[in-house]
């Protein structure tokens, strides 16, 4: 379904299929997530004319880390960077640990302390609580804030995530339901069947015509479709607290603290809402606070993943101050069109996930193609207008800036590309010696689901977590055949029989790698 296409420059139209505005759910358990990611709040604050530091050197503290399975990925991607995970859960800790000593990262500790009572002489740069606030009694709450206004260093960035109101005063009519129909059984997943059908049986005794029943199925639908782990903590958990916007802002004011933006770019910009939106939003112009609680209230918003700054930053939310040249661009949308004549007046559609980008315009074309050739890497805005530029006959300089941020700001509200203020340490093209994320080898050795260097979750099929685990930096790839060759148990004594089993797997073991470094598994 199309609900957002209006065309600026009538060549181009994005939008997005199913809902207007993501709003995103938590998958709890021990995941990478790329909202919470200091690189992404550096972007988002440097697009507000902040300057956060650098994050290639930052001080990183996640608070309630689990397991690590969020902060051990950004150990290793940032190897000149100190982290700092700490949860109350012991059992946690010490299963991040282990991951941690096979992983090879001394750049991080991940420490059992309780948030009430932690204290740490050392300034952070990059403060991380996803998933925790709304889930913890208040006095912690409290202390979530109270640590982010006492070490947050001068420019440094803070992500908190939380439950919102309007949205969960639907969801806690759900989540009571579930509540009383759980609490005799002990068992998580005895539980979690007998809350869910309950309410299955609550909504189909409703009479057809009560609008509560549409809504509440609604409700459930969405929630079934959710991870398992995130149902048993939303809705099943002693505390689950959500909070209006207003009132988490005034909470963090009282420790120095302000909003900056939330982590998804579509939500820092309100120049890609709809006209209306955009239109009502003009009531609140003075107050930026008011305007997003409007928004809140206007989406039944659920969920937040707020940036705070210290109060004395003042964000520039115009974007009039952004310093495009510094950031780096990058996309993994696919063409409809092979190959692809940038010139053509031929309209070309470029696609990622549920995001389309229809042009016919040549320079957005070769823009898109640039980056798709570049991925996973990432390419310089100024080299990116450039290269666009000339691929398609224009030369000015300023035209070719000015066209190329007008498109990454639709294009990141629309999430079909992403912004980062460093370079990742990722291998584009794999090397004769090849070498895979130490993390992501440790992880595939327990199952299919690794965590990439571009801090996502990814999934591995058996060739890949086999060719993966041989990738040490040290053999070359005939020896990585080799290998696989005798983990398959195949024939290679010298006849001309094995010379095609060579390079049969060799063609495939190519393959296979080419596949590793597009989904950034193969660092420098
Ligand atoms: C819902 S989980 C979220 C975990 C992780 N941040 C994520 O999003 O995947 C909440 C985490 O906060 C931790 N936690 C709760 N209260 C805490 C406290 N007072 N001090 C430290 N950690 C706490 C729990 O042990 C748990 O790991």
């Amino acid at each position: 379904m199309q609900e957002s296409g209006e065309t600026t420059s009538g060549e181009t139209e994005i939008w997005r299929e199913g809902s207007l505005v993501a709003y995103d759910r938590v998958p709890y358990g021990s995941d990478p997530f790329p909202q919470s990611h200091p690189d992404r709040a550096a972007m988002i604050a440097r697009l507000l004319g902040a300057a956060p530091p650098d994050v290639e050197t930052a001080r990183i503290l996640e608070l309630g880390c689990a397991s690590g399975g969020n902060l051990l990925p950004m150990a290793e991607q940032l190897p000149r960077a100190t982290l700092l995970g700490i949860d109350g859960s012991r059992k946690q800790i010490e299963a991040g640990e282990e991951l941690r000593q096979r992983a090879g990262l001394d750049n991080v500790e991940l420490r059992h302390q309780d948030i009430a009572t932690f204290e740490d002489g050392q300034p952070f740069d990059y403060v991380i609580a996803h998933g925790v606030y709304s889930w913890v009694p208040p006095e912690v709450q409290e202390s979530v804030l109270r640590v982010i206004g006492e070490r947050l260093s001068p420019n440094g960035v803070a992500y908190v995530s939380y439950n919102a109101y309007p949205g969960w005063h639907l969801l806690e009519m759900l989540r009571e339901m579930m509540l009383f129909a759980a609490r005799p059984f002990d068992d998580p997943g005895e539980k979690l069947n007998r809350a869910k059908e309950y309410v299955a049986r609550i909504i189909e005794a409703m009479p057809a015509d009560d609008p509560l029943r549409k809504l509440l199925a609604n409700e459930l639908r969405n929630i079934e479709s959710d991870d398992p782990r995130y149902l048993l903590h939303d809705h099943l958990e002693q505390h689950n607290a959500p909070v209006y916007f207003d009132e988490f802002i005034r909470r963090a004011a009282r420790h120095g603290l302000a909003f900056l933006g939330e982590a998804e770019f579509s939500q820092t910009d309100h120049e890609n809402l709809p006209e209306k939106i955009r239109a009502e939003l003009l009531d609140f112009a003075d107050d930026p606070i008011r305007a997003e609680q409007h928004l809140d209230f206007r989406f039944s918003r659920t969920f937040r993943q707020t940036l705070l700054c210290r109060s004395s930053v003042q964000p520039d939310r115009n974007f009039d101050s952004v310093d495009w040249g510094r950031l780096l661009i990058a996309t993994d949308a696919s063409v409809d069109t092979a190959p692809l004549d940038v010139r053509s007046p031929m309209p070309v559609h470029f696609r990622r996930e549920e995001t389309v980008l229809r042009t016919r315009d040549p320079f957005v074309k070769a823009v898109m193609l640039l980056l798709s050739e570049a991925w996973p890497g990432a390419i310089a805005f100024s080299q990116l207008a450039q290269e666009a530029g000339q691929k398609v006959g224009i030369e000015q300089p300023d035209e070719t800036s000015d066209r190329l941020a007008r498109l990454v700001r639709r294009a990141l509200g629309a999430s079909i590309m992403d912004v980062r203020s460093s370079e990742p340490r990722l291998q584009a093209e794999p090397s004769e010696r090849p070498r895979g994320s130490a993390l992501a080898v440790a992880q595939a050795k327990a199952g299919p689901r690794v965590t990439n260097l571009l801090h996502a979750e990814v999934e591995l099929d058996q060739l890949k977590r086999r060719v993966l685990a041989n990738c040490d930096g040290k053999r070359d790839r005939d020896q990585i055949v080799r290998q696989m060759i005798e983990l398959a148990g195949l024939d290679d004594a010298p006849s001309p029989q094995s010379r095609d089993v060579h390079d049969q797997v060799r063609a495939r073991v190519d393959d296979t790698l080419e596949g590793l470094a597009r989904m950034a598994l193969l660092i420098e």
